[in-house]
């Protein structure tokens, strides 16, 4: 059963007045969902790391209308806290508060026996996956405190709630997440007005499904289009009372 409720939509203001990041915004899920969130109201920051596929998110968001994006080149595979933390400082003098953030930037990593995967594709995946989830949400806890009900949403998928062979990092990054997602929402829970969910996308049309199923015909899944109301319900304010769950967009 899905946690949206039926017949639920999000109105043009659904998230208006509301400023939410989004990571991994240049392609896929990540890019549907800004868009989503801009179209609902939302003042959105874009980051990633391709440059190029955001300036074309964020002229999307303009030429419909949205409140103007900001765009904010971010690699996830730095490992120190430094450039997080300067982001932060930076927003935090520009007078911002996060109402949303979407953990949403993700990498495949090998699709191999854990026996065969090389120290580099786990790291990267780790890295990528789960640390830079940690370091990005540990400095911008101060701007998620100025937010009314800030909500933190992770991107989980089915293999980090039950490991199937092969997927190797990609599965244990997704269980951390899950496991982070747990911790973060019980210490939330009495420290703080900030909620945090998992939500597993389920199989999407994408360029990663297309890599981890390169035998599936791509129109087999939902466009990332299709299933972005499941982002803008746990980021509006309908879902205030969800925090700590493990959520699916789908099934
Ligand atoms: N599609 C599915 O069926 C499915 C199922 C379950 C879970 N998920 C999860 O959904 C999320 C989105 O995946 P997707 O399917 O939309 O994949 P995607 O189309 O490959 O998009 C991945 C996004 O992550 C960004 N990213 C990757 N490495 C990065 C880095 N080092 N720094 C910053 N950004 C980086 C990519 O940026 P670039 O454009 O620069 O590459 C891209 O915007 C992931 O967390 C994934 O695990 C997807």
């Amino acid at each position: 059963m899905s946690f949206v409720p039926r017949g639920w939509l999000p109105s043009q203001r659904e998230l208006e007045n509301k400023t939410v990041m989004v990571t991994g915004a240049s392609n896929g899920i990540g890019r549907a969902v800004a868009l989503a969130c801009a179209r609902a109201g939302a003042e959105v920051l874009l980051t990633g790391r391709d440059e190029t596929a955001l300036e074309a998110v964020y002229d999307s968001i303009v030429s419909e209308g949205g409140k103007t994006p900001g765009l904010i080149p971010l690699d996830l595979r730095v490992t120190h806290d430094q450039p997080y933390e300067e982001l932060a400082e930076e927003l935090l003098g520009a007078g911002l508060a996060i109402d949303g953030l979407v953990h949403n930037a993700g990498v495949l990593g090998e699709r191999r026996a854990l026996s065969q995967t090389s120290p580099e594709s786990w790291q990267e995946v780790l890295q990528v996956n789960i640390t830079a989830t940690f370091l990005l949400t540990r400095a911008l806890m101060p701007l998620l405190e100025r937010a009314p009900r800030a909500s933190i949403v992770l991107t989980s998928s089915g293999v980090g709630r039950r490991g199937k062979a092969y997927w190797g990092a990609y599965a244990v990054s997704k269980f951390a997440t899950e496991g982070y997602m747990q911790v973060l929402a019980d210490e939330l829970g009495s420290t703080s007005l900030i909620r945090v969910n998992s939500l597993n996308p389920g199989a999407v049309n994408t360029r990663m499904r297309r890599a981890a199923y390169p035998g599936e015909p791509p129109d087999t899944n939902p466009a990332p289009e299709a299933l972005t109301d499941r982002w803008i319900y746990l980021l509006s304010d309908a879902s205030a009372s969800l925090h700590g769950a493990t959520l699916n967009a789908q099934g």
